[in-house]
């Protein structure tokens, strides 16, 4: 089970009573601490990058992932702005055990997200998403017309309720397609994304260009004596 957003004691003591492994998302160090001392299994060590809820700490991944492998002794998974095989390994190298991806998977064919949300993940720039405020922790979601207005950035007056409002119809944009009805959650990596794949080519693709960076970066950094 994957828990999010706070403390997660209570729940680790109800799951782990039942054999339940459990892997918990932080945004900075001191989470991530807190979540071993609670006993978790795994924590996820989760960047500004990523879409949807965020932390208010706004810390990118590329600093956050060795800053918690460093202060846990449990294993690490890293997730935000990861869309390929280079953001995978990037991870490996940073001490992560493994990814978590959630853009990425949007624009698969199997997710059952309406084709409208997957093609404009496809279609969008690393620079095409912003962050809406529905309270003190942020959403990331793409930049379409609808989200635009809840840009806090252009339109200071947008309350809270407003975007609490939007978010709440955000089915709407989801699953039925209607991108003038509610937004539509994406991180930063969706400027990677080029197409629609099913899941089996999407993680096939991934470990073959890990697998082809990793003997690049051996053959570029060891010499044939191995030094
Ligand atoms: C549409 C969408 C819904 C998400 N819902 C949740 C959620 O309910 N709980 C959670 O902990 N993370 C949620 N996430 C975050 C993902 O689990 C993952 O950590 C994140 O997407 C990684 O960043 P990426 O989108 O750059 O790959 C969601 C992400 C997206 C894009």
């Amino acid at each position: 089970v994957t828990t999010s957003a706070g403390n997660p004691e209570r729940l680790v003591k109800l799951l782990k009573k039942r054999g339940i492994c459990v892997l918990h998302v932080v945004p900075n160090s001191q989470a991530a601490r807190k979540a071993e001392l609670a006993g978790v299994d795994v924590v996820i060590a989760e960047g500004g990058e990523s879409g949807g809820t965020l932390s208010p700490n706004d810390v990118s991944t590329l600093a956050l992932v060795p800053m918690i492998v460093d202060c846990v002794k449990i294993p690490v998974v890293a997730a935000g702005g990861i869309s390929d095989g280079r953001g995978f390994v990037a991870m490996l190298m940073m001490g992560a055990e493994g990814v978590q991806m959630g853009t990425r998977f949007i624009a698969s064919l199997e997710c059952i997200a309406h084709p409208r949300y997957k093609n404009v993940i496809v279609e969008a720039r690393e620079t095409d998403t912003l962050k809406i405020y529905p309270g003190p922790a942020p959403v990331r979601v793409l930049r379409t017309p609808f989200s635009d207005r809840l840009d806090r950035g252009k339109n200071p007056s947008v309350s809270e309720e407003e975007v609490r409002k939007a978010l709440g119809s955000a089915r709407l944009s989801f699953l039925e397609g209607d991108l003038n009805q509610g937004p539509l959650l994406s991180g930063q990596g969706c400027g990677i994304i080029q197409e629609i794949s099913p899941v089996k080519v999407i993680v096939e693709d991934i470990i073959n260009q890990a697998a082809k960076i990793m003997k690049t970066i051996h053959f570029d950094f060891i010499d044939s004596d191995g030094s």
